[in-house]
């Protein structure tokens, strides 16, 4: 039985989905339900459902030999994990945004931006690349109302559609990086389970549009 770890939130539903498609049936009702732990209906998978920022870990810790999660996550964990295949559901972008009209800016040289984010690491490495002062604070959610309150100038956040972004006044100020859905597979899962790895990989390639 091949345990892989599945992240909670907006990713999910896409995820069982394409599971369905690829003929690995997870239990009917786990959207809905507070289970963290099922097995599929053939008893060939183990599914953990798991916060997104915490998937890596699972599958690094080889907790989970397999988990699908956001490009945004491994970009801010930066785990050590086989990435063999993008599935291409869950697009969006990680972007800088302010408030809009221009009223924040990014490229001072001279004043430290203030960023709130739930991406640090992301936030951190992009204005450090950038050559600009940054003080990063870390969020767990709603990191909008942020330059409203003047808690930051800037957020580091995903976009999908933008509305979120234009009820709360704001706008992208910059591109960082695209991201959609990843599978990832523990290292030593990928030579020591092989098979089932690999029979995981093909079933869901197979059920990709
Ligand atoms: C994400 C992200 C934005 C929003 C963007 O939050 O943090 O707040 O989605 O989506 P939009 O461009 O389609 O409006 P999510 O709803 O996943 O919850 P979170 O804040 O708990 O991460």
């Amino acid at each position: 039985m091949l345990t892989v770890a599945l992240s909670k939130g907006r990713l999910l539903e896409p995820t069982v989905e394409l599971l369905a498609r690829a003929g690995i049936r997870v239990p009917e009702g786990i959207l809905d339900s507070r289970r963290l732990i099922a097995p599929d209906e053939d008893g060939r998978y183990r599914f953990l459902l798991v916060k997104p920022m915490d998937l890596p870990t699972y599958v690094e810790y080889g907790v989970a030999a397999a988990g699908i999660c956001g490009r945004d996550v491994l970009l801010e964990m930066q785990p050590d994990l086989h990435q063999p295949l993008d599935l291409g559901f869950g697009r969006c972008a990680l972007v800088v945004a302010g408030k809009a009209g221009g009223a924040a800016e990014t490229g001072n040289l001279l004043s430290t931006t203030r960023v709130a984010t739930q991406y640090p690491r992301t936030a951190e490495r992009y204005f450090r690349s950038r050559g600009l002062p940054v003080e990063v604070i870390t969020l767990s959610g709603s990191v909008e109302l942020a330059p409203n309150l003047g808690l930051a100038d800037t957020i580091v956040d995903l976009v999908e559609t933008g509305r979120t972004l234009k009820e709360n006044g704001l706008e992208i100020l910059e591109h960082i990086a695209d991201s959609s859905a990843r599978v990832v597979v523990n290292r030593a899962s990928f030579h020591v389970r092989h098979d089932e790895v690999r029979a995981f990989l093909e079933a869901l390639r197979g059920a990709l549009p």
